[in-house]
């Protein structure tokens, strides 16, 4: 008998996954070696990112300590890739500020990471031709570019952005069979509530209990992730899948 055609299996296609070395981007890295990919993992931190690495099924994969800020280390990414058949960018930084306490450098800062950065990095790829024909790029977006929470402006204008960007990105590419899609994720527990100091354990629980499936885990992020990166989407381009258990229904 035949074997079944899984579409959502990533047997022989590259992924280059940002952020790699912590939360979501660590998961999807992980969750897509599971499904047969070969990574290319990239993320700041040498010993988080080797961590990943180690944790990744098959030996058909490579990792690169890279600060995506610097257009010099890009080209180190660059230079150790042949061709790939999928992006997924989960580099990014969050933070609460006040509009009221926006200044050009804050907004800068913010705005670098999250839209500058993998809207170059990903126009580098394609100009180096190192991204095939038929393959996906997955952003992953925020919830906060459509729901609004205090102090969340800056980082929800960079969301917004990329959201934007990523529908005319789908129509030019689309040409090359390139899809371009983005996860808009609410609250998941990849570690992020901790480092979030501003925020008590009594406002967290708060707000837990406005999620109708609870808080998001990164494998859930992960799971769409490969959907996206398969085959099993290949008709789906320029869209936006919100994840946020429910969250915004109330
Ligand atoms: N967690 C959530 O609730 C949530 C919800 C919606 C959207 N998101 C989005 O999901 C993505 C991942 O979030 P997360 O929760 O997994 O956060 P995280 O654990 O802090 O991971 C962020 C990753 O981005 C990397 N990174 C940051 N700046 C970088 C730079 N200049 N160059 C290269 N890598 C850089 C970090 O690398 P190093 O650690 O090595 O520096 C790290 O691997 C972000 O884009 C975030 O906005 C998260």
């Amino acid at each position: 008998m035949d074997k079944i055609n899984n579409p959502f299996l990533l047997e022989g296609k590259t992924i280059l996954v940002t952020g790699a070395s912590s939360g979501i981007g660590q998961e999807v890295a992980i969750q897509c070696s599971k499904m047969g990919a070969s990574l290319i993992i990239t993320g700041r931190n040498k010993e988080r990112l080797e961590e990943t690495y180690n944790r990744l099924d098959g030996d058909n994969h490579i990792f690169v300590s890279a600060d995506l800020n610097s257009r010099d280390d890009r080209v180190l990414i660059l230079d150790k890739i042949s061709q790939i058949d999928g992006i997924l960018h989960a580099a990014g930084i969050m933070g609460t500020l006040p509009f009221k306490f926006a200044s050009s450098e804050k907004m800068e800062e913010i705005m670098k990471t999250n839209f500058f950065s993998p809207i170059l990095f990903t126009k580098e790829l394609v100009s180096s031709k190192k991204i095939n024909k038929g393959a996906s790029i997955v952003f992953i977006s925020s919830i906060a570019s459509k729901h609004s929470y205090y102090g969340n402006g800056l980082y929800a204008a960079t969301k917004g952005a990329i959201n934007s960007i990523s529908r005319v990105m789908a129509l030019e590419l689309s040409a090359q069979k390139i899809r371009v899609n983005c996860i808009l994720p609410a609250m998941v527990e990849s570690g992020i509530e901790d480092r979030l100091g501003s925020i008590s354990q009594h406002d967290f629980e708060v707000d837990k209990a406005k999620y109708p499936l609870g808080y998001g885990k990164p494998v859930d992020v992960a799971n769409a992730s490969i959907f996206f990166l398969s085959d099993a989407s290949k008709w789906i381009t320029g869209t936006e899948l919100i994840m946020d258990g429910g969250f915004t229904l109330l």
